[in-house]
């Protein structure tokens, strides 16, 4: 069997050039992978730790730029955080309330994380300016959703149409608590009301119509909040002011990162990968379940809790993948892992239907409309719909000129797609993955046979 070619070459422009090559007679993955640290986590561990009294030590954070930029905002507003690096980060927290006007922009980058629960913070400095911004993605991104129930609460805010779209400007004042019902399921949307909640007297509720990522309500109770949950009817209260005192946060592999090996374990004949120290916290485990569904032979091992978050190593073999119906309340559970679950898809005998996931068309790219047109440029067969997908499986790829439109999960699923494609795949502007893992294509080298 020859080998696979895998290069990734610098442009003129700066963006990256991945040329993946599969050898006439296909190959395998096998290895043991260590994913990096959670970046839904890890941008939390900065903010409770800025925010809070006391140190936050800060195991296994994220190194992508994402948290980058959420670090060097704080670090704007006058906390202290030490060399970012995944074995140990220091952060000195400055107190709830006592973010410092910084002299400049805040700029989130990429990050829709870093930029919505930020808003929720700096709209509760009272007597205190801010402004914000992102790249050309978050620039496009809608920011109301955020900005109206912060304005319920007596934030001013204000933006270009309409006050929904970065930069935004944010004048801090004394908020009063509101009762948020919240019309998308959207942990970014919670977190930041809970957050302008937390220095806001009395108590702030958010109900969502299906449950999001829990990270927030986790971690803000170890930080010491008065937080309480009603599952029953996916509601989440604060009650302010609180008192946050620093933390030892340990942070899980990201199960979103594990995704692009748990789909490519499972199409790529003849492989078998271990995915190690994987966060499966069942706010975010619907990939799994989606997989399952699908036939996939997969294994949690090792089953344990580390720092309040669950934990499992993975393993995954190849195996025949059938069709799957996905929508309701699984989609806020894996709404990252959708573009590589369309790739497992194109692999799956029949047609799987993903429904109810319109939150696609507003993340770093309309992932819908880019993961159809870059999949269907394959050969698959791909249709939009409104809100989701539909995908015919079993029609071979061949290899081609693709782009990630400079979204990290749209560059990552369509590297893993090239690897079951015949011929040679191109994907431009492949550096898009460091968002969220920088070390994606040294891992993808070292596991393919
Ligand atoms: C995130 C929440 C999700 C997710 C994003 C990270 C978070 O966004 O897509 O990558 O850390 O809270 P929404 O809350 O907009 O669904």
């Amino acid at each position: 069997m020859s080998a696979a070619v895998i290069t990734l070459e610098k442009q003129k422009d700066l963006s990256d050039k991945l040329v993946i090559q599969r050898p006439p007679f296909g190959l395998s993955l096998q290895g043991r992978i260590r994913i990096p640290g959670d970046k839904s986590i890890s941008h939390r561990a900065l903010m409770l730790g800025a925010i809070a009294q006391g140190e936050t030590e800060i195991q296994g954070l994220l190194l992508g730029e994402d948290p980058r930029s959420t670090a060097s905002c704080f670090q704007a507003m006058g906390a202290e955080i030490s060399e970012l690096n995944t074995e140990l980060v220091r952060v000195k927290g400055i107190g709830l309330g006592n973010l410092q006007e910084p002299v400049d922009v805040l700029n989130a980058g990429n990050s829709g994380t870093t930029l919505r629960l930020m808003l929720g913070l700096l709209a509760s400095h009272a007597g205190r300016f801010f402004t914000v911004t992102g790249d050309n993605s978050l620039r496009s991104r809608p920011m109301s959703r955020v900005v109206k129930p912060l304005q319920q609460m007596g934030a001013q805010i204000w933006g270009r149409k309409g006050n929904s779209l970065a930069p935004l400007a944010i004048a801090g004042q004394a908020l009063k608590p509101i009762h948020y019902h919240s019309p998308i399921a959207s942990a970014q949307v919670k977190s930041c009301i809970l957050l302008a909640g937390l220095a806001t007297a009395g108590k702030t509720t958010v109900t969502e119509p299906a449950l999001s990522r829990d990270h927030s309500e986790r971690m803000l109770r170890a930080f010491g909040a008065e937080l309480s949950v009603d599952p029953e009817t996916n509601s989440v209260t604060v009650t302010g002011p609180a008192q946050l005192f620093g933390q030892k946060v340990v942070v899980p592999g990201d199960i979103s990162s594990a995704a692009f090996w748990l789909v490519a374990g499972a199409i790529v004949p003849g492989s078998e990968l271990v995915v190690e120290n994987v966060g499966v916290n069942p706010t975010r485990t619907g990939i799994l379940e989606a997989l399952e569904l699908m036939g996939a032979d997969i294994q949690l091992e090792n089953q344990r809790e580390v720092a309040g978050e669950p934990v499992a190593d993975i393993r995954v073999r190849s195996s025949n993948l059938k069709s799957c119906t996905i929508a309701g309340d699984i989609i806020p559970r894996m709404i990252d892992e959708i573009p590589i679950l369309a790739v497992a898809a194109v692999f799956a005998q029949g047609t799987t239907i993903i429904r109810d996931a319109a939150e696609l068309r507003v993340k770093e790219s309309d992932r819908i409309t880019v993961m159809a047109q870059q999949l269907n440029k394959m050969g698959a067969k791909v249709s939009e719909l409104p809100d989701g997908m539909e995908i015919t499986g079993g029609t071979p790829l061949v290899g081609t000129d693709v782009d990630s439109h400079t979204d990290h999960r749209i560059a990552m699923s369509l590297a893993i797609a090239a690897l079951v494609a015949n011929g040679v795949t191109t994907i431009h502007r492949a550096e898009a993955a460091a968002i969220s893992y920088p070390s994606f294509f040294q891992t993808l080298t070292a596991i393919v046979n």
